[in-house]
Formats: structure tokens, sequence, C-alpha cells
């Protein structure tokens, strides 16, 4: 999602920066928007380096050249289409007025007026100015358009004065943004290790056993813990997905690549989520160089991979562990079976037999095997949605 972060001209205009960083710590993108007279306060680059964006400074390009005007001149239009909420930190008396009255002589109340996106704005100003009835007026009227205020605190002004008019708390602000975005914050403070896709066990430099995992579910259940507030590790094996900008990615190929990576991050994690399928088998005697064609043996001897879930279930030490259990046929007893053997606190069980179910396909039917023996059925559907299902159910078995 989107965020156009106006930055106007109050001493405040540098705790945007601080703010800017908490909108990319819940995976926002922000462009940020500043008026000319809050370059007074601080300088464009500072935003530019964080946001890693060009700044939007200006309605009109002074570089004179005939494709940067034609640029400039569509560009609020493009920023306007482009955001899921403007965000106005600090806003000043002035920009109230601006907005309140229509008026659109820069590039933020521009912007303001050729959004459809959802408005916050977090005024700051000397107490005077706040309590003015202009100000008064412009506030009502801006609250009864819709825009979300997130009003200044009591306390000592850098003008030496002690009253209402300090930018709101950055946390405040944030809180404000999500729920207006509908963004849910249940995950905060966890950090969440999941696993996706298949491993690769060499059999020499070139070929290998692999599985048709497609690690579609478990970059799901990244997207959505992220979304919802978490840190997230994602220990992937060989997938064609782009990893969900802001996990913290480790890719990996084989399973004892996989083994050694989950138990590095297994002690800073709260919960871990095993999604991945690792091979449960690999050449036993894997050969340094490519074998030739005439040399392939009739027969390659295997052995059993480290079961990477059943280690750290005898390890746990406090952390939510959640198996995933994807088979042909699968019965009930032989599920809760793995539940109890592996020491998990959930289960999730699909039957790649059934159409629209397992590898390879966006959609995911599938049961959630609690520790009480009970199950919950989660119908077929997107496994974006499944993956949201995953996490509630985490939720609400940590609560109990
Ligand atoms: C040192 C200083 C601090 C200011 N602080 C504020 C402030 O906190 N709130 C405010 O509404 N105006 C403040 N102003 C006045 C605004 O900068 C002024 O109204 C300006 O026209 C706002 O332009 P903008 O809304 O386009 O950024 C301050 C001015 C100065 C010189």
């Amino acid at each position: 999602m989107k965020v156009a972060l106006g930055v106007t001209g109050c001493i405040a205009a540098y705790k945007a920066a601080e703010l800017l960083r908490q909108l990319q710590q819940r995976h926002l993108e922000v462009q940020v928007v500043m008026t000319r007279h809050a370059q007074e306060f601080i300088a464009p680059l500072t935003f530019a380096a964080l946001s890693g964006q060009k700044v939007i400074t200006e309605m009109f390009d002074r570089s004179g050249t005939a494709s940067s005007n034609v640029e400039s001149a569509i560009e609020h239009i493009a920023v306007a289409q482009s955001i899921d909420l403007l965000l106005v930190a600090p806003a000043t008396a002035d920009i109230l007025g601006k907005f309140a009255h229509g008026v659109a002589d820069d590039f933020l109340s521009t912007l303001y007026l050729a959004t459809k996106a959802p408005v916050v704005i977090a005024p700051a100003m000397n107490c005077e100015m706040w309590d003015h009835p202009a100000v008064r007026e412009n506030v009502a009227t801006l609250q009864a358009r819709g825009v979300r205020v997130v009003e200044p605190e009591e306390g000592y002004l850098a003008c030496g004065m002690v009253g209402q008019g300090r930018l709101a708390a950055n946390d405040k602000i944030l809180e404000a943004v999500c729920e207006t975005l509908g963004l849910v914050d249940d995950f905060v403070g966890e950090t969440i290790l999941i696993t996706a896709g298949p491993t690769q066990e060499d059999i020499d430099p070139v070929r290998y056993i692999t599985n048709r995992s497609s690690g579609k579910m478990g970059y799901a259940l990244a997207e959505e813990a992220l979304r919802r507030g978490a840190q997230v590790v994602l220990v992937s094996g060989p997938t064609a997905l782009k990893p969900p900008s802001g996990v913290e990615f480790v890719p990996v190929r084989t399973a004892a690549e996989m083994g050694a990576a989950v138990k590095k991050h297994f002690k800073n994690s709260t919960i871990v989520i095993k999604a991945a399928a690792v091979a449960d088998i690999r050449p036993a005697h894997p050969s340094a160089s490519k074998i030739k064609k005439e040399k392939l043996p009739a027969a390659i001897a295997l052995e059993p991979t480290e079961d990477i879930l059943a280690s750290l279930g005898r390890s746990k030490d406090g952390k939510f562990l959640v198996g995933f259990a994807a088979e042909t046929g699968l019965t009930p007893e032989g599920t809760r079976q793995k539940l109890k053997s592996k020491n998990l606190d959930l289960l999730v069980a699909n039957d790649l037999n059934e159409v629209g179910a397992g590898f390879d396909v966006d959609t995911n039917h599938v049961q959630l095997f609690r520790l009480d023996g009970s199950v919950r059925d989660v119908p077929l559907m997107a496994k974006a949605r499944v993956a949201g299902k995953i996490l509630d159910e985490i939720n609400h078995l940590r609560k109990r």
C-alpha cells in the first residue's frame, strides 16, 4: 500500500522523518511531498535518503526541458491516483485553511483536491493559533468532510507557551493511519520464522531430486504476517516467486541448508511456521563431478534427510510451532499422530489429491488440527486468504 506523507512548515517537521521510518516498518510505500516552507525546517534530502524515492517539492519543474515539464504537469494526478492514503504530519494552520477552502496553489494542496484516497492530518501549531475561530472552523469543515484529524497534544510548545498544539505522538498518528487503511496489527512484537518452497538434493553438480512445491503458501503467509505487523524471516528453497518486501529473506537450496538456516533463526523467533516441502530423502553418495551419461547407475542409493520439524519440536523453548502436512490420502488419526509426535501446536493439513489444493495452485483447502483433538475446516479459497485464517487460528490458540 502507498501513502503520500505531506510535510509542512512547522518546527515539528523533523518528527516526520521518524514517522516515515515507522510507516515503512508497517511495510507501507511512502511518497514524501514537502511544501516550500517545510524545506526551511528540514532538507528534502533527509526524506529522499530514508524513503529511497524522489521527494516532491514543487508543482512546476524548474529544469525547463519539455519532457520534464510534461512529467511534472501530470505528476500530481499520477500521485493522487496511486495512493491509498494522504497523511499530512505535521499540518500547519495554513494547510488546514487551504484544504478547507479548496485552495490549490502548491503540490500538496492540489494533491488533496485531486485524490479520492482517505486523508489523515496531524496539526501542530502555537496554542493561540489552534484556538483561533478560523482554525477551529477549518478543522470542523475538514472533519465534516471525512478527514481524520489526529488532534495535537497539550504540553510545552516550541514558542515557549504551554497549551494544546504539540504534534500528536507518532504512535497515535500511525494508529490512525493503520485504522484508516484497515491494517490489523495483531502480530506487532512477534518475530515469525516461515519456511517455504521445495529443496533440491544433489545427485551430481547438474542433477538433483526435488518436489513440486511452488512456495506460494509460505510466501502468502509471509505477506499476511507482515501486513499484520510481524517481523518475518522467510527461509525459502528455490521458487519463481519474489520475496515480499520487508521480510528478512534467507535463500537456501538443500534440506541441510534449510535446517541450518532455521536453527540459526529459531532462537529469536516467537512463532515458527514450516510450510516448506523439505525433501525426506537425498542421494546417499552425491558425485562431486557430473556423472557421464553412459555411467549413470540404474539405481541411486538414498538416505533420509533430517526431520527439521521434529528437531524443532524437541527443543521448542516456548515457541508456537506450526507444521504442514501435504499428502495424498490423509487420515485424521495419522494427522493427529503427527501433531503429537512432532510436539507441534497446530498442524495444517491438505490433501494433494483434491483439485485446487496443494502444490503449484493459487488456492488451497486446508484443515487445522489442534492439540485438543478438534479440527477446523478452511474451505477452498485463495492462498492469501488461507494465510489469514491460519494466522487468526494461531492468534486464537495463543490467547487461550
Ligand atoms: C520558526 C517558525 C515556526 C513555525 N511553526 C509553525 C507551526 O508549528 N505551525 C504552524 O501552523 N505554522 C508555523 N509557522 C508558520 C508557517 O511556517 C507559515 O504559516 C507558512 O506559511 C506555512 O506554509 P506551509 O503550510 O505551506 O508549509 C512557523 C513559522 C516559523 C518561522
